[in-house]
């Protein structure tokens, strides 16, 4: 059945009614492009299904139910692949858990995963906290982790605000005024640097102005001996860049032509509560969008091993990525099927996938193809791009 669903050509989703740790036992080995899912969190909640994880009497066995399910991601994750997980922390006996990096560890030192992010989702509002005695908790986890160390990452999708030099008068500018010509004068006039460095630092300069003409670079800083400080640290020993002040004289720094990489704390706001209907957990889809767009290639399918209302599957579909999701709660699939009920960039699209173990319909006509990098700048939502924008 997953089989035939990796090989047809539709993008509507399948959903797997059932418990992931056997469900994802019958997936082939390296067949998943990208996982993106919340599991039920430690003794939280109570969902439909009472067989579900998250309601053990001791954490340890909760994690343990979660690393069988992650050995099994593990296992069909192509190795240029990746897991993003995200979930949230409890308290016990007065005491915060540690809940996910216990696993973040764990995950790290028994199944081999590397950890290349921990995303702090910051979720702006936040639930109220009667307690005196601490503060009111409003961020989760999302941790991204990888299996190898080469991995597909599309990182053009997490660039915003490019900066583009432009010529004045003959002469480049950078994106923010930068012409070169203060660095000259500091490097000729310099008493910390050699006559060879002096002519290595005017040369580099030169190089870098061209990078600028030719577009490839947005802007740039120059760090010259004696002029400007290191901007990490001043030891040769802990900073490659201060050892590259020490012999060479200078060092750039330099900013890319599509601008700067978006930061590792999301503000997202979460899903409405009045609009959770029987669902009490469903993640916004502003948080999945950038890992669906960054780590899943266009014709990659992604996975969500605990879907609940099916908002991974609906920002995979939006953006043309096949995707399979599992629950153990048939009334959450049936939500999940709901959403594909509904129109499609302003067409009525056709019958959902069976919600137990059934393909979705081969030929299914897909939805209009989307600017996806356009999509991350400006999400139909709004909040995540709309929030750091007004920072
Ligand atoms: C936090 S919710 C996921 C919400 C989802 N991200 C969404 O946007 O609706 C966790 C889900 O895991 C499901 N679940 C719990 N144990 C499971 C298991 N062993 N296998 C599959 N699903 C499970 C629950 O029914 C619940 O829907």
């Amino acid at each position: 059945m997953i089989l035939r669903y990796l090989t047809g050509k539709s993008c509507k989703p399948l959903f797997i009614g059932g418990d992931s740790t056997d469900v994802l036992k019958d997936f082939p080995d390296t067949c998943v492009d990208m996982v993106m899912t919340s599991p039920p969190y430690w003794c939280q909640r109570e969902y439909e299904n009472r067989d579900g994880i998250g309601l053990e009497s001791c954490y340890a066995e909760y994690i343990d139910r979660l690393m069988a399910v992650f050995n099994e991601v593990y296992r069909i994750l192509k190795p240029s692949g990746s897991f993003w997980l995200n979930i949230g922390d409890t308290y016990a006996n007065k005491t915060l858990m540690g809940i996910p990096w216990r696993i973040a560890i764990k995950l790290c030192d028994e199944q081999g995963w590397i950890l290349r992010n921990d995303v702090i989702w910051n979720k702006v509002k936040g639930a109220p906290d009667n307690s005196g005695d601490k503060l009111r908790n409003v961020y989760e986890n999302l941790f991204h982790f990888v299996k190898t160390r080469k991995y597909y990452y599309d990182v053009s999708m997490i660039r915003k605000n490019p900066q583009k030099a432009k010529i004045q008068n003959g002469a480049v500018v950078s994106a923010t005024g930068v012409t070169g010509v203060r660095y000259k004068r500091q490097i000729e006039l310099s008493t910390a640097l050699t006559e060879d460095q002096k002519s290595n630092a005017l040369a580099a300069l030169e190089d870098v102005l061209n990078q600028m003409k030719e577009g490839k670079l947005g802007d740039f800083r120059m760090i010259i001996r004696g002029q400007q400080r290191t901007t990490h640290s001043d030891s040769s020993r802990v900073s490659g860049r201060a050892k590259e002040l020490e012999t060479k004289g200078f060092y750039f720094l330099k900013y890319h032509p599509d601008g700067a990489k978006l930061g590792d704390v999301w503000d997202i706001i979460p899903e409405d509560s009045q609009k959770r209907k029987t669902h009490f957990a469903p993640y916004p889809s502003d948080l999945c969008r950038t890992p669906v767009l960054t780590t899943c290639p266009p014709d990659g399918l992604v996975l969500d091993p605990f879907c609940g209302t099916g908002t991974t599957m609906e920002v995979a579909y939006e953006n043309n990525r096949k995707s399979i999701g599992i629950d153990i709660a048939q009334s959450y699939l049936s939500l999940a099927k709901e959403r594909f009920d509904r129109p499609v960039d302003g067409r009525r699209s056709s019958e959902p996938a069976s919600a137990t173990s059934e393909l979705a319909n081969a030929g299914t006509q897909r939805p209009r193809k989307t600017d996806e990098r356009k999509m991350l700048n400006e999400p139909r939502q709004g909040t995540l791009w709309k929030l750091l924008e007004a920072k």
